[in-house]
């Protein structure tokens, strides 16, 4: 018999789940989409049409969270604005519900924490949605550092220049602190998890941080996510045409990994006419452009200046037992080995968000709980990223492990407070 799933937010990314429990359902009936939840009924409603249409099946619509939670269900998906992970999380465990929560594990470290203790103490499950690590180019380069195709990794440059005058997704939670942490946070985690994925550990790092765009205009969403957000209701500054943001949207930093290795993370949401980005891992013996998640694209591998990058093939050949897992294969036709696909965005974006939910599935019918990406894997990116914001607050380095067990917190005390935790 299938376990029960719920949905709570029901906007852009709470689509894209909608879209990835759809790709599920094509491989697996571990999960059945029994409810989905939005304050707003007509944001539930678009997301229960999408699956219905999909599957034939409709969810039945909640807009409130503890009466959907009481319906029976085994495991929630919190797709809400941040803010709201760590309350949803917190209620499910007490209710005995599995939870799956969105990235960024929660709105603060304090969050994260209370999280992660209920779930043991409960012995539920608690997985984090970081699907970026997933994509099977991502795996591929990892295998290919691992099997030290570019030597020993000495140091990482991650530069994302980005954003400008438009409101972020143009949602108004975004603009924020209490609500989002920052715009650093929403697009960090992801760059933080990814470095940790491929070059271990972060100790320490030290940033500077400002705001430097803060008047935001609503532009409407743009390129391939907008097509997720037309059904969804925004209330948080609706009518307004101009919002101000509240926090960091840039941050220049210095990492140094347990390794020995250093890295660069940049990382702005104020880059005004003007986007690019750098995103690579240099060894001794070469060099790693990393491959841009969701695109197909392999990773490039630069040995001499002389020569082309390695070829597909020529990867695949370092790393000869390499292969992607059974479950990731299913949805490639059972393909296990590949150095790029071709399937477009949309289908890839579903593709990841279903394999966490297959994930999810697992962890709880085996009983052993097990997530790729659990509370400790989402803390760490998460503690990156506020890293960040504090020693840009703070004005001096700051040590990963007291950004986790909350040494150092300043930055973050405000949200705790109006949090109430
Ligand atoms: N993994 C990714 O690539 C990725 C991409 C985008 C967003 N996200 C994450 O997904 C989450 C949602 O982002 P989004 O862009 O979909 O935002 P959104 O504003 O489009 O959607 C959030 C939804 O949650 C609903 N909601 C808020 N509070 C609620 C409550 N108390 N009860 C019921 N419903 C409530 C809102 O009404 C809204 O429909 C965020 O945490 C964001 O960081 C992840």
């Amino acid at each position: 018999m299938s376990l029960k799933l719920g949905l709570v937010g029901c906007g852009g990314m709470g689509m894209r789940h909608a879209h990835g429990y759809i790709e599920f359902r094509k491989h697996f009936d571990s999960f059945d989409l029994a409810a989905v939840c939005d304050r707003h009924e007509a944001a539930a409603d678009g997301v229960a049409s999408a699956v219905e249409a999909e599957t034939g099946h409709r969810p039945e619509i909640f807009t409130d969270y503890e009466t959907m939670l009481a319906s029976g269900i085994d495991a929630v998906d919190i797709v809400t604005d941040t803010r709201m992970h760590h309350i949803f999380a917190l209620q499910a465990f007490e209710a005995g519900v599995h939870v799956l929560t969105e990235k960024p594990m929660a709105v603060t470290m304090r969050a994260c924490r209370l999280m992660r203790d209920a779930a043991e103490a409960k012995g539920l499950v608690l997985s984090i949605g970081e699907q970026y690590r997933r994509d099977p180019m991502n795996r591929l380069a990892k295998a290919l550092l691992d099997a030290g195709a570019i030597g020993d990794p000495g140091f990482a440059m991650k530069v994302s220049l980005g954003g400008g005058s438009a409101l972020m997704h143009d949602t108004g939670w975004r603009a924020l602190k209490s609500r989002a942490g920052s715009v650093i946070i929403e697009q960090g985690v992801h760059e933080a998890d990814l470095l940790i994925y491929f070059l271990g550990d972060i100790e320490s790092l030290s940033a500077r941080t400002g705001l430097f765009a803060p008047t935001r205009v609503r532009e409407g969403m743009h390129g391939q996510i907008a097509q997720f957000y037309s059904h969804r209701v925004e209330d948080a500054f609706a009518d307004q045409q101009t919002v101000e943001i509240d926090q960091e949207d840039t941050a220049i930093s210095v990492l140094n990994f347990a390794s020995g290795a250093i890295g660069q993370l940049t990382i702005t949401n104020a880059s005004i006419g003007y986007g690019t980005g750098i995103n690579t891992i240099h060894g001794s013996a070469g060099t790693m452009q990393m491959p841009p998640t969701r695109t197909g694209i392999p990773p490039k591998i630069h040995l001499e200046s002389s020569r082309e990058p390695l070829s597909e093939q020529e990867m695949l050949d370092l790393v000869p037992d390499w292969s992607i897992d059974d479950v990731t294969a299913a949805f490639f036709g059972g393909v296990n080995r590949m150095a790029s696909y071709d399937v477009g965005f949309e289908a890839i974006d579903r593709i990841l968000v279903a394999i966490e939910m297959a994930e999810l599935a697992t962890a709880i019918e085996s009983k052993d709980r097990n997530v790729e990406v659990d509370a400790e894997v989402g803390m760490k990116a998460l503690a990156v990223s506020y890293g960040i914001l504090e020693s840009g607050h703070a004005g001096q380095q700051v040590s990963l492990s007291d950004i986790m067990d909350g040494t150092v917190a300043e930055y973050q005390a405000e949200i705790d407070r109006e949090a109430g935790i």
